[in-house]
């Protein structure tokens, strides 16, 4: 497993700067990747894969400061576009001839986040957010702040500078909070949160309840699976989801929240709770044997899904088989 025999990766059909395209969400839409001075920079470059594997067309803008932690090579690279580090007489921060359609700011540090609230338009980063706030105002563009910074650096200015750029209509990605510091969340969260405010799906803003896997339900990990995967359409379409899983080994992506329960009687009280009563849900997608939610759902339109028979599955049999053949093989003589 950890011992590589030297042999070539299997030959796949994409190019060098190609991304294994992950779903259509973002399709022909132009999306500026504002990278500040934190060191979290450095995954800028994954970050702007990542959108385009959910089909942005990306053109990243660097602060000089920025510039210290991520590379022009890789950026434009992961990109396929130029990197904007200066402005020049093209009016890069403008980008008349080809508008954005969204604005990551991702990492945001304190000084950009600061700048930004009080005005001032200094740098490539803040003078393509002057020109976007105004887009954003139009209803033409979306502006999204990822801020990163250490905790010592979280106080009152630092929220009053939030704060003011969101009640301009900005919207703000939780930061990541792990070891004292809001830090980068996972790509995935990034993407989605463009994704979710860009969404145009009449399921914007609906509170949806995708319960699947109740224990009673002997197709459950197919259950879960088409579960997470509807989840994640939801989620990418700006729904408010909550998936609640059952007892399963079906993971769904990290950056996806998803609840589980450990047995029917939780999984059934939990779905319960996000239900309501009366329902204060939009929808809901329950799979299973589930009578008793059938009634709690009230006149909540409800999809039962029922997932079609799997085999049982074929890790399970091998590893039964080699469990079976190494025990009987160890047996005294
Ligand atoms: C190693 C290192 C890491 C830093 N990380 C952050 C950070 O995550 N967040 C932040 O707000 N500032 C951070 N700073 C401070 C910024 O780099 C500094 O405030 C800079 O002026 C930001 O410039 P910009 O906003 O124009 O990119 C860091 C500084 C250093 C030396």
């Amino acid at each position: 497993m950890f011992e590589w025999d030297f042999s070539p990766p299997r030959s796949a059909p994409m190019g060098d700067h190609d991304v294994r395209r992950a779903s259509d969400h973002l399709a022909g839409r132009r999306v500026a990747l504002l990278v500040c001075g934190g060191i979290a920079a450095m995954k800028a470059p994954m970050v702007a894969r990542a959108l385009r594997g959910r089909g942005a067309e990306v053109t990243a803008f660097c602060s000089d400061e920025a510039l210290r932690y991520v590379g022009r090579e890789a950026l434009e690279w992961s990109t396929c576009n130029p990197l904007v580090t200066q402005l020049t007489w093209r009016a890069e921060h403008l980008s008349d001839s080809a508008p954005f359609d969204a604005y990551l700011v991702a990492p945001a540090t304190y000084n950009t986040l600061g700048k930004a609230a009080a005005g001032i338009a200094d740098g490539v980063v803040t003078a393509t957010l002057a020109s976007a706030f105004g887009r954003m105002r139009a209803g033409h563009a979306v502006v999204l702040f990822a801020p990163t910074m250490h905790g010592s650096m979280h106080h009152p200015v630092l929220e009053q500078s939030c704060r003011a750029l969101a009640a301009l209509g900005a919207q703000f990605v939780t930061p990541r909070d792990d070891y004292g510091k809001h830090n980068l969340p996972d790509e995935g969260v990034l993407v989605a949160a463009v994704c979710r405010a860009l969404s145009k799906s009449p399921l914007r803003g609906r509170s949806v309840l995708v319960a699947t896997a109740d224990a009673f339900n002997p197709h459950r990990d197919s259950a879960d699976r088409l579960g997470a995967e509807l989840h994640e359409a939801l989620v990418l379409r700006g729904a408010d989801s909550t998936l609640l899983l059952g007892p399963t080994s079906v993971r769904p992506a990290a950056w996806l929240p998803s609840v589980s329960a450990g047995d029917a009687a939780s999984w059934s009280s939990a779905a319960r709770a996000r239900i309501g009563t009366p329902p204060a849900l939009d929808a809901a997608v329950v799979s299973g044997s589930a009578p008793e939610l059938v009634e709690a759902l009230g006149d909540l339109r409800a999809l039962f899904v029922v997932p079609e028979a799997r085999p049982t599955s074929l890790v399970a049999a091998i590893v039964d088989h080699l469990e079976a053949r190494l025990s009987a093989a160890s047996d005294p003589p």
